[in-house]
């Protein structure tokens, strides 16, 4: 795929332009779908105030909210001044405030009312003269899945998808994408018959994480890991999304969703796939979506289901110092809801790379920490001529990416102990982003907001990667289901321990462990 017309393609590794010259966006306007949602407060106006004050958005520029509400532009620019205030990253200046205000609307109405797409439309239209945003629109849908084929139907049926003499439009569409393989494919056909591939821009917000993107700088600008990045060195890998917050307050998006659907099909797929491809030929986005397809077409789930996969519900426990209630206790979700806020799966990549080395995911509400982490468990050295008392405590080594918080990477390896005689014990080498650099990481939000301005498609997965995603979880997805119909729903586990007693079994039968980040 070739960068939209219109837009710029920077390649992200081999720019050789200026690196002091920033990138940025050209006149255009953003509308967002869904302004009164957590999203949009917390992360989507932010950003865009933090855009501004990098100076990363043109003068040209405008922003729309599209809600049921009924209020006046200047009630949304009182919602926008709020969410700014309060989850803004950047210092607050009046001035930049000011010119981002001038260009705010709002635009009240529901997503199946044609007179309040027309008023869209001429808000649109009047700002692409009056604030010279020149017929450029990215359509944030930041709204459940549901509404996302009436909201493109009403975008192309007030031609707001066409892309007409140079001028673009865009969607931006947040997870999920679709529950399964079949509704995946279905959405994605309703969108691409009012956008082209080219014009769609499925947000993973893990993508636009710093130390996400730095595993391909990892794995292809430096030479000593990639040889040992394989089968003959590996012993298996685990990925690891652990947050201690619960899910009070968001019963209407989680309950019946799960966190394999949550965040396995998507972040920690996208994470696998960066991980186990292979080097692309370059960072265009075509290159590297092709490896990323290949390595997911590559990937399925190990088999038997019962053994291979783990899922679990949190109960009552303390995080710290608070005492927590279990999911079925929080506001909103059913006393008789099987939704499971922890799962593990193991994941065979049937690659010459990769032949016998488990991909272990696992991703749970309420746990101890919040903690992203990828790492590469090493075998152990094919000899050791040692007395066996002098390695007891060495373990593994190991690689790991830290992808937050504590941005970084850790190289565990086996140290002697100072001492008169010979001990070996595990320690840790540790690169920290937070020291090794001065310049702080964007949010991952600012960052794609800002690719999707400038058309670059990199780091957006493509539809076959979605319906790869989920052709590989379904089986999961289908084994849960069967259980819960025998009335064998997930497993309770403490809120502030690690997850469910099956996990730990998942990995103990094969005499392996996870590990306690
Ligand atoms: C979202 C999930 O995609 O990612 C949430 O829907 C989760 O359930 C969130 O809490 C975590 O994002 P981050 O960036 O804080 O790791």
């Amino acid at each position: 795929m070739s960068a939209p017309a219109g837009s710029e393609w920077v390649n992200p590794l081999r720019d050789k332009r200026d690196k002091r010259m920033p990138r940025i966006a050209g006149p255009c306007a953003v509308v967002i779908f869904g302004v009164t949602g957590d999203l949009a407060r917390k992360k989507l106006m932010p950003a865009i105030y933090d855009l501004a004050n990098r100076g990363l958005l043109p003068p040209q520029f405008a922003l729309v909210g599209f809600a049921r509400r009924e209020w006046a532009h200047e009630d949304f620019g009182k919602e926008v001044y709020e969410a700014v205030q309060q989850h803004a990253r950047t210092p607050f200046h009046q001035e930049v405030w000011d010119r981002l205000s001038e260009g705010i609307r709002f635009v009240q109405g529901d997503f199946s009312d044609d007179a309040a797409f027309q008023r869209l439309a001429d808000t649109l239209h009047s700002l692409d003269t009056e604030r010279g945003t020149g017929g450029n629109h990215a359509f944030y849908l930041s709204i459940p899945p549901k509404a996302f084929p009436l909201v493109c139907e009403k975008l192309a049926q007030f031609g707001l998808a066409r892309e007409t003499d140079g001028c673009w439009n865009r969607v931006v569409i947040e997870k999920p994408f679709g529950h399964d393989l079949a509704s995946a494919e279905s959405l994605n056909a309703v969108v691409n018959t009012v956008f082209p591939e080219s014009s769609v821009f499925r947000i993973d917000h893990y993508l636009g994480k710093e130390t996400v993107q730095n595993l391909l700088a990892l794995r292809f600008a430096n030479t000593m890991f990639e040889p040992i990045w394989n089968a003959h060195y590996v012993d298996h890998v685990q990925i690891t999304m652990a947050e201690d917050i619960g899910l009070g307050g968001r019963a209407g998006y989680y309950d019946g969703i799960g966190a394999a659907r949550d965040v396995i099909q998507n972040h920690l797929l996208q994470l696998l796939a960066l991980t186990a491809m292979e080097e692309p030929v370059n960072f265009s986005p075509a290159e590297l979506q092709a490896e990323k397809i290949k390595v997911l077409s590559a990937t399925r789930l190990a088999q038997p289901l019962d053994q291979t996969t783990a899922r679990g519900q949190y109960a009552a426990g303390w995080q710290g110092s608070q005492q927590v209630v279990g999911l079925l206790d929080e506001e909103g979700f059913a006393k008789t809801s099987t939704t499971e806020t922890y799962a593990a799966i193991t994941l065979d990549v049937d690659t010459r790379r990769w032949a016998g080395v488990p991909f272990y995911l696992r991703s749970g509400k309420r746990l101890g920490r919040r903690v992203t982490e990828i790492a590469l468990v090493f075998k152990r050295a094919p000899h050791l001529p040692f007395d066996a008392t002098m390695t007891e405590e060495l373990g593994h080594n190991a690689l790991v990416i830290r992808v937050q918080p504590d941005e970084g990477i850790t190289l565990r390896f086996g140290s002697k102990v100072p001492g008169n005689r010979m001990e070996v014990r595990d320690v840790n080498m540790d690169f920290s982003y937070g020291s090794a650099f001065a310049e702080e990481s964007p949010e991952a939000y600012e960052r794609l907001i800002l690719d999707v301005l400038l058309g670059e498609p990199s780091l957006f997965p493509v539809n076959a990667e979605v319906e790869l995603a989920w052709q590989i979880l379904d089986p999961a997805l289908e084994h849960w289901a069967a259980l819960d119909a025998e009335g064998g729903g997930p497993e309770p586990y403490a809120a502030g321990s690690w997850g469910p007693d099956s996990a730990f079994e998942m990995l103990h039968r094969v005499g392996r462990e996870w590990r306690r980040p």
